[in-house]
């Protein structure tokens, strides 16, 4: 006999949709492209809104929706039986309508990075306490599936690493930037015109952003609680043209990626500038696109790559945790339940070993480059290529050198001894090439 399900036999889930910008609007609209969206046998019907301002014009109609100045008093209403955070920071309003809905056993969506990437692990416990579901797949590359990839399809592996570029901002300005042969600050503020970038960009060029986002990834491969407070973080503020020029020569191209490695001694989350060979998947996702590389033991290597941002695709991914809801998922919210979740240990970044690019601006005369490599020698630093290549009206010669493999903290070391160098003019760049 055919499985035939009648409306009547739908359940309706009331949904409570807090914060109501781009990916707000982008649920909002889907709702009403699929009303009552019934791909897990349920039935989803918007009951409440609530946003800053209630008479701001918005893409779509809420005239007929019952309107929350307070989204706890929205997280909280009898008539809401799932809880939609979609307002962001990691604290305020947003964590406060969280806990409300989740102390009353409700199951939470959000799309919230910073929130998850901060108070995970006491959100977690929360949520399993009360036996609700707290759901995030849009926080980490938008629509493009990655949450439920590292936590339900490779939870049968091991992760060793993974790393990727998960800041479309960052990924576009950089784009830009070797495209057209433009400053950091011009295309920026291009960027920011255009609306591609935030009017203050910080979280996302400063690479936070990134790091709430390989924090999350990081927790859910390797079963430990979400510590955002030990991510190595460096943003693209000071990548230089000239860098990304001299980097292409070398055969790279620079990207900002984010990386989680497991090790014996513990976890090292990083949000760095690297550089990626140029014929390497993630150094080919250009534009606002985001990409992922995760190495399993068992697996081996896996690569997505796709949209990480924007109304529709974040639309879609919040849409597909309501479905999960419908299906009563009764996983806990990390790898493992909250209380077993193995503390977070982090790696010393300065014992890490890794390759590196490295760029001094040197007075053009004789006997420079030999004392920056004796120098580098001195520290235990070996040079793997090296290029020279003067600049028309420069100050000074640019020389740039690939090394060998090195510890993190031998490479300091020698930067600033050849910083402390009389033919040295600037200060040196270090980039680190991605471990991929
Ligand atoms: N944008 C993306 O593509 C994207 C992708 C992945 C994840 N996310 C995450 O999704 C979340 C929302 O991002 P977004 O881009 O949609 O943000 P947004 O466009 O800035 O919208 C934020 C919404 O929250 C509302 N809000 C702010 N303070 C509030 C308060 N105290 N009470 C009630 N509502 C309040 C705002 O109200 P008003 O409209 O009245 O000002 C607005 O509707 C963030 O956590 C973000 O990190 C975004």
């Amino acid at each position: 006999m055919a499985f035939v399900m009648t409306d009547m036999d739908r359940k309706t889930w009331r949904v409570g949709v807090a914060g109501l910008g781009t990916v707000g609007a982008g649920l909002l609209n889907f709702l009403a492209e699929r009303p009552g969206f019934a791909p897990a046998g349920g039935r989803a019907v918007v009951t409440g809104v609530s946003a800053r301002s209630r008479t701001r014009p918005r893409p779509f109609d809420i005239s007929n929706l019952p309107w929350f100045d307070d989204p706890v008093a929205l997280a909280r209403s009898p008539d809401v039986d799932v809880f939609v955070e979609l307002i962001g920071g990691s604290d305020g309003p947003a964590k406060a309508a969280v806990e409300a809905a989740l102390s009353l056993g409700k199951p939470v969506v959000t799309a919230n990075k910073a929130l998850i990437a901060e108070h995970g692990a006491e959100l977690a416990a929360l949520a399993e306490a009360k036996g609700a579901p707290l759901l995030f797949e849009a926080a980490v590359m938008g629509g493009t599936p990655a949450v439920k990839m590292v936590r339900e399809a490779l939870v049968g592996d091991d992760i060793q690493s993974i790393a990727g570029i998960l800041n479309g901002t960052c990924n576009y300005i950089l784009t830009e930037m070797e495209a057209g042969g433009r400053s950091f600050a011009d295309v920026l503020g291009e960027a920011q015109r255009l609306g591609y970038a935030e009017a203050d960009p910080t979280m996302d060029v400063g690479g936070f952003d990134a790091a709430h986002k390989i924090t999350i990834l990081a927790a859910l491969a390797f079963g430990c609680a979400p510590n955002f407070a030990a991510a190595e973080i460096e943003g693209i503020e000071q990548v230089d043209l000239l860098d990304i020029r001299m980097a292409r020569d070398l055969g790279y191209r620079i990207k900002l990626v984010a990386s989680a490695e497991r090790s014996e001694d513990g976890v090292l989350v990083r949000v760095h500038p690297s550089l990626a060979p140029l014929d390497h998947p993630l150094a080919q996702a250009g534009g606002a696109l985001n990409a992922l590389f995760i190495e399993g033991r068992r697996i081996g290597r896996i690569f997505v790559q796709g949209p990480g941002a924007g109304a529709g695709p974040t639309a879609a991914a919040v849409a597909a945790d309501i479905a999960d809801v419908m299906t009563a998922p009764q996983r806990p919210v990390f790898q493992a339940p909250a209380g077993a979740l193995e503390p977070f240990k982090a790696v010393d970044p300065s014992k890490m070993t890794g390759r590196a690019y490295l760029r001094f601006l040197v007075k053009d005369e004789p006997g420079v480059i030999a004392a920056v490599s004796e120098t580098l020698a001195g520290a235990g630093v070996s040079i793997e290529s090296f290029l020279q290549k003067p600049t028309e009206g420069a100050q000074g010669v640019p020389i740039v050198l690939t090394t060998h493999a090195v510890t993190e903290s031998a490479l300091t070391a020698a930067v600033e001894r050849i910083a402390g160098l009389e033919a040295v003019l600037d200060r040196p760049r270090l980039l680190r090439i991605a471990r991929i």
